[in-house]
């Protein structure tokens, strides 16, 4: 195969949803019939032993939430997928936000009978800023949901997007018995066991008015199938790839995870129409995928993935040239070489080492310290950099402290491994050694940060909420000593050794900003790299 057919046969996407709208479990529906897995758990196994196979994490079993992104690797017809799972819980939005700048499109899951969420919301807006086409998976149609022209309109409302529908229940609200695929004009039944979606559905598939679907559904179903197909073809929008690429058009699916309804022919259509990796920005122009010059950036840094080994992986998107195990490349931000070792592909059950990697591959790299959340590697002949991540602004800080001055070594490796994750902010204040100060957007950040310290690192600490909510960095490195009216602001240091000036509320750091008005205040962290 050559390289460009090995680039166009990549599909990187992220599942987006609301919490509970099906996203897990459309996920492991996805490895289930791309042949990753060959049981998916069940309702019940999942809720007594088992979990999804996208949950690595000790704390989302135990919390029912997805902390982290999990990246799954496999092959599906001649296509090579990544999927970037993302967790769907408010606070780790910040997670999200960067996994989705490592994809190429993302599938929206909704669930039926609640449209379109709060979650569901942000996260489109995210897509949507940045480009990325979006796919919509309408889910849990075995259950009773609202009517699916009332989903069309709640999708254009609400998100401001139009849909097209690639396929329409077969059946009455509640309980449809397939889906008809409107590309290939067939109905396609699904023949309901008592597995609850563990196997593949067995699928009797026919031509609207072939007499083997008619014998399964009744003259006035067809007969509802076909005014709504009319209706469709006359006053509905018609597909168009140029539309899905720009944003404008969402193409709609609807299915079932949970008892496999439409996953199949989901895949295989999602597959053909998503969008192989394309052109992405640096600050020094436009990069190729095809460009021969390797660049890569890394969108997460996870500590103890194997809570046996300590170790640290940080995840690279590759976005143009052809890596091979070993490379030695360029950190953008430090300027120094790196081996990357050991490169992990990550399939269903399991880490196996990869040879070499295409661009919209996913590779996880053993980092020994030096890789951030947002930094770029690539070719020493061709240096750019990927600055467009999302940064967000902290908006809850606490003061962190070790319940024993005994586990202080613990605590200070702890603390630094996380923060460099990108789990958590933190800053160091002049003079104390004993806490830190932490930022985060959500409290959960918090929560989690207390239990992982725990759990992985075996430091018990106290978290004392502090009252501040707004944080700002200056525009060049200027000392604290510079300004004026520090002395009700909280001065701190990040791990770049900046200093963050920490101010109750936004009225406030509006003030001093006009105290100091030849200063330049950012409410997020300056980006640098080693040509500044
Ligand atoms: P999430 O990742 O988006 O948060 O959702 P997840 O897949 O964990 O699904 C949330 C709940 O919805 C789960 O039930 C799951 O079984 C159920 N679900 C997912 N897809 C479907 C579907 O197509 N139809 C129906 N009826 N239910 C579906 P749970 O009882 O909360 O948990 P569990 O015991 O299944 O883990």
């Amino acid at each position: 195969m050559t390289n460009l057919e090995e680039i166009q046969r990549r599909r990187t996407f992220a599942i987006i949803s609301h919490p509970d709208a099906g996203k897990t479990t459309l996920t492991e529906k996805l490895l289930l019939y791309g042949g990753a897995i060959h049981l998916a758990g069940s309702v019940k196994a999942r809720k007594t032993s088992r979990y999804a196979v996208s949950d690595w994490m000790e704390i989302e079993k135990q919390r029912g939430i997805s902390v982290t992104s999990s990246v799954l690797q496999f092959d599906y017809n001649h296509f090579h997928i990544n999927i970037l799972d993302t967790p769907g819980h408010a606070d780790f939005s910040e997670d999200t936000y960067r996994t989705l700048m490592a994809v190429d499109s993302a599938v929206m899951v909704i669930d039926v009978a609640k449209g379109v969420e709060a979650q569901t919301q942000k996260l489109f807006k995210v897509c949507s800023d940045r480009g990325i086409p979006i796919f919509t998976f309408i889910n849990k149609i075995d259950h009773f949901g609202k009517d699916p022209f009332d989903l069309m309109a709640d999708i254009e409302d609400v998100l401001g997007i139009r849909s097209c529908p690639m396929n329409w229940p077969i059946g009455i609200n509640g309980d449809y018995t397939g889906i008809y695929d409107r590309e290939k004009k067939i109905c396609h039944l699904f023949v309901k066991d008592n597995a609850h979606g563990i196997k593949k559905l067995d699928v009797i598939s026919g031509a609207i008015d072939d007499p083997a679907i008619q014998s399964h559904v009744s003259p006035e179903i067809i007969d509802a199938l076909k005014n709504d197909l009319e209706l469709l073809n006359e006053a509905g929008d018609p597909f168009d790839r140029e539309k899905v690429a720009h944003g404008e058009l969402t193409p709609l699916f609807f299915g079932s995870a949970m008892t496999n309804f439409g996953v199949q022919t989901f895949l295989e259509k999602y597959l053909e129409l998503a969008p192989p990796p394309e052109n992405r920005k640096t600050v020094e122009g436009t990069v190729s995928p095809t460009d021969p010059n390797f660049s890569a950036f890394v969108f997460k840094v996870q500590a103890n993935m194997d809570p046996h080994h300590h170790d640290r992986i940080a995840f690279l998107r590759i976005c143009s040239g052809i890596f091979e195990k070993g490379a030695s490349v360029l950190h953008r931000q430090s300027g120094k070489m790196i081996r990357l070792s050991q490169p992990q592909q990550f399939l269903a059950t399991e880490r196996q080492i990869v040879e070499k990697a295409y661009p919209g591959d996913i590779i996880g790299i053993f980092d020994s310290g030096e890789l951030g959340v947002g930094d770029t590697v690539c070719d020493k002949k061709s240096p750019l950099t990927f600055s467009d991540f999302p940064v967000f602004p902290p908006e809850l800080f606490a003061r962190l402290s070790p319940d024993s001055s005994m586990k202080r070594k613990q605590f200070l490796n702890g603390v630094n491994q996380l923060a460099r994750e990108g789990a958590i902010q933190i800053y160091r204040r002049p003079y104390i050694m004993e806490s830190f100060i932490i930022g985060a957007v959500g409290q959960l950040q918090f929560e989690v940060l207390k239990y992982r310290l725990e759990k992985e690192y075996n430091v018990t600490v106290r978290i004392e909420p502090l009252e501040y909510t707004c944080a700002r960095w200056t525009k060049g490195n200027i000392s604290p000593d510079k300004l004026i009216g520090t002395d009700n602001v909280m001065v701190v240091y990040d791990m770049k050794e900046q200093p963050v000036y920490l101010l109750p509320n936004a009225w406030q750091a509006g003030w001093f900003a006009q105290r100091n008005e030849d200063v330049t205040f950012l409410d997020t962290p300056p980006v640098t790299t080693v040509d500044e």
